[in-house]
Formats: structure tokens, sequence, C-alpha cells
């Protein structure tokens, strides 16, 4: 998934579980700012331990999204989390917080990774979903989509 992340100077990981995703962004893009935020507790005080370059916020996204303040253009968002598991009372919030950064900017994009076939969850107003690449040898198969504005 750090694949999808070129030049961009700040990145947010929602969802970052075990930390898998971010070493990578971490050895792929040691110049950029990172916020990470992370559900679980304990898992939240491993990534702080192990990434002390990174802004860990634990807690729901959606719930502290405020702390992405003086985000740049050039912002990426890189989720892991698993939309089709998650309730609507999660997924409504956590989809307006990223329209709200997506559409700030048209040089953004949510990056997110999924095992199924169709879009991580409806497209926002003017906002548009692009399968970037399907890994085949995963299994099940991986797909790694893009979000980000229309225009
Ligand atoms: C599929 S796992 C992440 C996989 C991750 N790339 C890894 O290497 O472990 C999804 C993660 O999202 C977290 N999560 C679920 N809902 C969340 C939310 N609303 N805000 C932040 N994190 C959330 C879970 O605690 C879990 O660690």
């Amino acid at each position: 998934m750090a694949d999808g992340v070129e030049a961009f100077e700040a990145i947010v990981e929602v969802g970052a579980g075990t930390g898998v995703v971010t070493d990578s962004l971490v050895r792929r893009h040691p110049s950029a700012r990172l916020i990470v935020f992370e559900l679980g507790d304990e898992l939240a005080a491993e990534l702080r331990g192990r990434f002390p370059q990174a802004h860990v916020v634990g807690g729901a996204f959606h719930e502290s999204v405020s702390v992405l303040q003086d985000l740049p253009a050039k912002t990426i968002i890189v989720s892991g989390l698993p939309f089709r598991s998650l309730s609507s009372r999660v997924v409504e919030p956590t989809v307006a917080a990223f329209a709200d950064l997506l559409n700030a900017d048209e040089a953004r994009r949510l990056v997110q990774f999924t095992y199924q076939p169709r879009v991580p969850f409806t497209a926002p107003t003017g906002l548009c979903w692009h399968r970037i690449k399907t890994v085949w040898l995963n299994a099940p198969p991986a797909n790694v989509w893009h979000l980000s504005k229309t225009s």
C-alpha cells in the first residue's frame, strides 16, 4: 500500500494496527510528516514506542480528526480500516471526515486496501474511486484503491 504514496509532504495513516504499513511508510518516505490513528490503546502505545517520529493518536479517527490542523496540500491518507465490517455509526462520520480532507485540495487522495473487488464505500459527492492495483498473489487477492476529487 505504501507504493501508492509518492511525493507527499504529509501522510495520515488510519487504522495502523500492528504497524506493517507504517513501517513501510517510514522507510520509504522519511521526510514526510506522519500522523497515525489507531483505535486500540495497546496498539497505539506500541506504535508510539516504535515510531517516535510519528504523531500517534489513539481512539476512533472520526472522534480525533480535529488534531489534523495545518495539513499541507500534498497530504495523502492511507487507510487500513475494514469498512465493510464497521457499523454505519463509524463509517458515516469517518467518510465525512475523509471527504472534508480530500475536498480541501485536488492533489490529495485516500489510499485504501481491500480484499473485496467492490469499492470500499460509496464515494461521497465530488470524489471518485480508482482501482490502482490488484495483488493476485495475495490470498485472497487484495486491491488498492484511490479516492480523490473528480475534477
Ligand atoms: C485491518 S487492521 C490494520 C492492518 C494494519 N495495516 C496492520 O498492519 O496491522 C485495522 C485496524 O484499524 C483499527 N481501527 C478500526 N476502527 C478504527 C477507527 N475508527 N479509528 C482508528 N482505527 C481503527 C483496528 O483497531 C485495527 O488495528
